[in-house]
């Protein structure tokens, strides 16, 4: 595990999409593993930023994201889907049929959960992957208690997911869609390179119990500790404790 320390988020924003850069000049066809949430929003947007200025070139990038709320449209505003075109993906020159995300009108869940594990496979596998972490140490969808040993799967969310999110649906926890379709913690720590963005004095508590506590599935997270390649670029605060 190697941890970063950034100053603030624009900071972190930074150095999280420098590594992101690096691995995309290494190997222009890679597989990015993506995710939502507002912390990665500053990674994005350093990203597109550099790829106005010509720095940096998405057209041979495939990416696969971690998760879908299920029973979502992509033409929902609030599908990831539409997260990821709005925050990256219409920004840049990825090619729209290297995007993958989970299909959450796929009702079928067994279906839905084995296909996208076909298409990371077939995809060749993440060669980067990009996490945030939730307060309770969810990586994706992955709550606490959920099995290290799944692919893709169908999760019901916890209340206190459900009410982290509710900021993206006018703030009306009714309107949070109640189950998602995740990328499991095999999946998640099979990516060859591990990138976690964090900040505020909000996630400090969490930090210091995922990567400096026991390894256990009460803290998903914790499970990255194991994994050879994994960095954690976090901002001062998030880092205040460890
Ligand atoms: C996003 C995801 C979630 C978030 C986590 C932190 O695709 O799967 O695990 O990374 O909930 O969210 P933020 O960044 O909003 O604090």
């Amino acid at each position: 595990m190697k941890i970063i320390r950034a100053k603030d988020y624009y900071d972190m924003s930074r150095k999280a999409a420098n590594i992101i850069s690096a691995q995309v000049i290494m190997k222009p066809n890679c597989v990015l593993g993506l995710a939502t949430g507002g912390t990665p929003v500053g990674t994005y947007k350093q990203l597109i930023e550099w790829y106005n200025k010509d720095d940096i070139d998405f057209s041979e990038v495939t990416t696969v994201n971690l998760d879908e709320y299920r029973g979502l449209p992509r033409e929902n505003p609030q599908s990831y889907w539409s997260f990821m075109h709005d925050n990256f993906f219409n920004h840049v020159n990825i090619n729209p049929e290297h995007i993958h995300l989970p299909d959450g009108t796929n009702l079928d869940a067994a279906a839905e959960c084995k296909h996208y594990d076909e298409v990371i496979q077939s995809v060749g596998g993440i060669d980067l992957q990009l996490l945030g972490i939730g307060h309770d140490g969810h990586i994706g969808f992955n709550e606490p208690g959920a099995a290290f040993e799944l692919g893709t799967h169908c999760v019901n969310l916890t209340q206190e997911t459900i009410e982290a999110n509710k900021r993206f649906f006018d703030g009306d926890e009714s309107l949070v869609p109640k189950q998602a379709y995740t990328m499991g913690i095999k999946t998640i720590m099979q990516a060859r390179k591990v990138l976690m963005v964090v900040n505020g004095k909000g996630k400090a508590e969490i930090v210091k119990k995922a990567f400096f506590g026991p390894v256990t599935p009460e803290v998903p997270a914790s499970i990255l500790q194991m994994h050879p390649d994994f960095i954690l670029v976090g901002d001062a605060e998030a880092l205040s404790l460890i």
